[in-house]
Order: structure tokens, then sequence, then C-alpha cells
């Protein structure tokens, strides 16, 4: 992202959320049903917290859909949970559009099927003039491979002459992640009682407060995401610095 720590929303306020949305496979087995049942409920919980984080007056909401790793898993998995990002566009993207909601998907595009490439087009320039709710999906997405696309974009800059070496800061970087015009996260929440970054906005969530809640990600919804806030209210943030 671009906004220095300086910038960012002062204490009590945060202006955007991150969420690693994990626990499905666990809650749909507590249920004796395939992993794929749980996916789904979890978009249920997807449309829940983007109403919530609406309502709550939240400025951006990010959410980790399917990571770079998860080609690992099962083919049927893989092909459910890139099935669910179609359907979630074609059921949601009218009303996310009348509702203010812009949609932007962050990762690497490289591969993604011709259809999917179109679906994450129209969700984005479908939405491209809406200011309300600032939806990020990321899709494909691993935070090294974000950051090594940046790097090789600033060497390009640096080839091309655009920029030069010495001129290489923070700011200049940042401007070449996907996420280069929204701001850090000041929260990342993760579902389902595990406790790891899993390689979601590793550069972003330098200085994110970082929320980790036992519910189940098809289980959460706007008391979750209320009890987050109320935590990062609790919180100190110092961005480095001291408080005297
Ligand atoms: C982690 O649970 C969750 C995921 C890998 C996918 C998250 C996807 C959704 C919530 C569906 C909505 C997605 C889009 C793109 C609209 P897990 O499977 O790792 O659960 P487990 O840790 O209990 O096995």
């Amino acid at each position: 992202m671009g906004v220095p720590a300086e910038t960012a929303s002062p204490p009590g306020a945060p202006q955007h959320v991150a969420i690693i949305m994990d626990g499905n496979g666990r809650w749909a087995r507590q249920r004796g049903r395939p992993r794929t049942f749980g996916h789904r409920a979890g978009v249920e919980a997807l449309r829940r917290t983007v109403e919530a984080a609406g309502d709550l007056g939240l400025r951006y909401l990010t959410v980790f859909g399917f990571s770079t790793e998860n080609w690992t898993r099962p083919p049927d998995e893989v092909n459910a949970l890139i099935d669910l990002l179609r359907l979630y566009v074609r059921m949601d993207l009218d009303r996310l559009e009348r509702e203010g909601v812009r949609v932007r998907i962050i990762g690497d595009r490289a591969g993604l099927e011709p259809d999917i490439l179109d679906i994450i087009t129209r969700a984005e320039s479908r939405t491209a003039a809406n200011t309300k709710l600032f939806l990020t999906i990321a899709f494909n997405y691993g935070g090294q491979c974000e950051i090594t696309r940046a790097a090789r974009r600033l060497v390009a800059d640096v080839a091309a002459g655009r920029i030069a070496p010495e001129a290489i800061d923070a700011t200049a970087f940042a401007a070449r992640l996907d996420t280069a015009d929204i701001p850090d996260p000041d929260i990342v929440i993760r579902t389902s009682g595990e406790q790891r970054l899993s390689n979601f906005l590793l550069w972003q969530a330098a200085y994110a407060e970082f929320v980790f809640l036992e519910t189940l990600w098809p289980d959460f919804g706007r008391a979750d995401l209320e009890a987050a806030l109320a935590e990062f209210r609790r919180r100190e943030r110092r961005f480095g610095a001291v408080v005297s």
C-alpha cells in the first residue's frame, strides 16, 4: 500500500479490516459434510460481513479468498473454490454495485482461466465509480508472490529509466504492489483459532493489529466483527514510536 503508517487512521477508528477466513473445512467436518459445504457456508458469512462492514462505517474490507498455495488442495476442492468466486460475482454483483461497494481483486492473474479473468474485469469495471466500501478479494494471492511481482515491476522501471535506483524507497515499492492505492490494514482478523499470517498481506500488515478469533469462518457475523473492532480499540498503536 501507499499510505505511510503515520497517516493511518487514528486509534479507535479503523478504516481497513482484513480477514483470513479460516475454518470452513472444520465447520463442515463437524457436520459430517464435505469441505466444499463449508466453503459455500463461507460465502454466506462473507455476505453478512460485507453488509456489516458497510453498516459499521468501515471504508476498506479485504478478504483472503484463494491463496497461491491453495492449488495444492485436491482438484475437486480447488474447482469448488474457483466456482465460488464465479458464483459470488454472478449472484452478488448487482447488489454490490447498487450498494456502493467497489470490488477489487488482488493476486496473480497469470494462468487464471479466461472466464475468471473476464469475471474479475467485469466486477471491477462495473463497480469502479463506487466509494462507500472498498471490497478487495485476494484471489490466487500470496504476499511473497505479490512482493516478487512488485520487485519485477520496479526493476523494469529502473531498466526503462522511469525511476533511479536511489529513488527506490518504501513508497515507490508499495506503489507497485497489487494494493497500490489501498491504505494498509488496521486490523487483520483470523478466524478458527489459528495464529498465522499464511502469506497474507505480508508487506501491508507491518503495523496491523492482529485479532485471532475462535469462531469458525462460516459462523462469523456482525457480532464477531464488532468484537474485533472493540478489541482494536483497546490496543495501543505506536507505529514504532514511544508513547509518553
Ligand atoms: C480456509 O478454510 C478458507 C479458504 C481456503 C477459502 C475461503 C473462501 C471462502 C470463504 C469462500 C468465499 C470466497 C470467494 C472468493 C468469494 P479451510 O478450508 O482451510 O478450513 P480448515 O482450516 O478448517 O480446513
